[in-house]
C-alpha cells in the first residue's frame, strides 16, 4: 500500500501534484466512493485539528469512519499497537491514520500491514499532513515556494512540524532560517538562525511554534512573559514585518507567549486558514492512498 509517513518520502513533483489535486477538491462536491470504505483515526496523543479535520475529510470522500479511542481500546489491556492496527485491518479498515508518541512507530508496521498508514504525527518525529497544509497555505499566498524567506521560530527542538517543514521547504525553493532559543537548536541548525527581531524584517512568512512543555525533560526556565519578550511574536515586532508577509502556526497556541494574542487573527494571520486547508489536504492524501488500493475514487 502507499502510506504518508514523512515529507521526505515526497517528490517536488509529487508534492505539487498533491496541492493541485487538493485545490481541486476545496472547489469540488463530487467524490464519493461506488464502495464502502472503512477509515479509523487511532490517536494516542491528544488531537484536535488533525484528528476532526481527518474524521471532516473522511465524511466529505464519503468513507465511513470506524471509532476508536485509545482510552477504551485493548490497548489499555496491553494490546501492543502492531496488534491494534492488523485487527483494524482484519475487521475492514481501509485505511488507518496514526498519532503516537513515539518516533517512527510506523517502521514496525509498514512491511507487516496491507492498508495504507497516515501519520498524523509521530512524537517530535514527522508530521507531514500539518506540513502538506502549511504548503497549500504558502502557496495559496505566493503562488510558489522559489525565493521566499520562512523563518520558523520556537520550540524547533521538539517539532515534528519544524522537522517535516524544514528540509521539504528547502527543496521546494524556499530560503529556511530558525529563531528562538539557541538550547532548542540542533548545531546543524546553527547556520539559519536569526533573531526574532532580524526574522522580522526579513521573512516573507513567519511560522511560529508552540512550547511543547510536554516533551521538555527540564523545565523551561523563562516564564511566559519573558518568553514572549525575548522570542515572542509580539505586537511591537510585527509592525517591522513586510507589507505583504504572513503570520501561520500549526496551533494549538499558546497566546501571549509564542505569538501576541492580538495578532492571532489579525491581518496577516493565516492560522485559521491553514486549518481549513488541513479539511482539503487530508482529503487529498486520503484520495490518493486510496486510489492506489481501490481503483480511484475521485476518477
Ligand atoms: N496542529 C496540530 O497538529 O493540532 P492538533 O494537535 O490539535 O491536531
Amino acid at each position: 500500500p502507499t502510506h504518508v509517513l514523512t515529507m521526505e518520502d515526497w517528490g517536488v513533483t509529487e508534492i505539487h501534484n498533491l496541492l493541485d489535486r487538493a485545490e481541486i477538491l476545496s472547489r469540488s462536491s463530487k467524490p464519493f466512493p461506488a464502495q464502502r470504505l472503512f477509515a479509523v483515526n487511532l490517536f494516542f496523543e491528544p488531537s484536535t485539528r488533525t484528528k476532526i479535520s481527518f474524521e471532516a475529510a473522511e465524511r466529505n470522500l464519503g468513507l465511513d469512519v470506524l471509532p476508536f479511542e485509545a482510552d477504551t481500546s485493548s490497548v489499555k489491556k496491553g494490546e501492543t499497537l502492531y496488534d491494534t492496527v492488523k485487527t483494524l485491518e482484519s475487521i475492514g479498515a481501509n485505511v488507518v491514520v496514526i498519532r503516537h508518541s513515539k518516533e517512527r512507530y510506523f517502521d514496525e508496521l509498514i512491511d507487516k500491514i496491507n492498508i495504507p498508514i497516515i501519520n498524523g504525527g509521530d512524537g517530535c518525529g514527522h508530521h507531514p499532513t500539518q506540513s502538506f497544509l502549511d504548503l497549500l497555505t504558502i502557496k495559496q499566498e505566493f503562488g510558489t515556494f522559489q525565493g521566499l524567506n520562512i523563518v520558523i521560530a520556537g520550540d524547533i527542538f521538539h517539532s515534528r512540524v519544524a522537522r517535516s517543514n524544514l528540509e521539504v521547504l528547502e527543496r521546494l525553493g524556499a530560503h529556511v532560517f530558525v529563531s528562538g532559543p539557541k538550547e532548542w537548536m540542533s548545531k546543524e541548525l546553527m547556520h539559519r538562525y536569526v533573531s526574532m527581531d532580524e526574522a522580522v524584517e526579513k521573512a516573507d512568512v513567519m511560522m511560529m511554534l508552540r512550547i511543547q512543555h510536554e516533551r521538555h525533560a527540564v523545565k523551561m526556565v523563562a516564564g511566559p512573559a519573558d518568553y514572549h519578550e525575548l522570542y515572542g511574536l509580539t505586537a511591537k515586532r510585527e509592525k517591522k514585518m513586510k507589507q505583504n508577509s504572513i503570520i501561520m502556526h500549526p496551533a494549538p497556541i499558546n497566546r501571549d507567549v509564542e505569538i501576541a494574542d492580538e495578532l492571532v487573527e489579525c491581518a496577516r494571520s493565516r492560522i485559521f486558514k491553514q486549518m481549513k486547508n488541513g479539511v482539503f489536504v487530508r482529503m487529498a492524501l486520503l484520495s490518493h492512498v486510496l486510489d492506489h488500493n481501490r481503483g480511484g475514487i475521485l476518477q
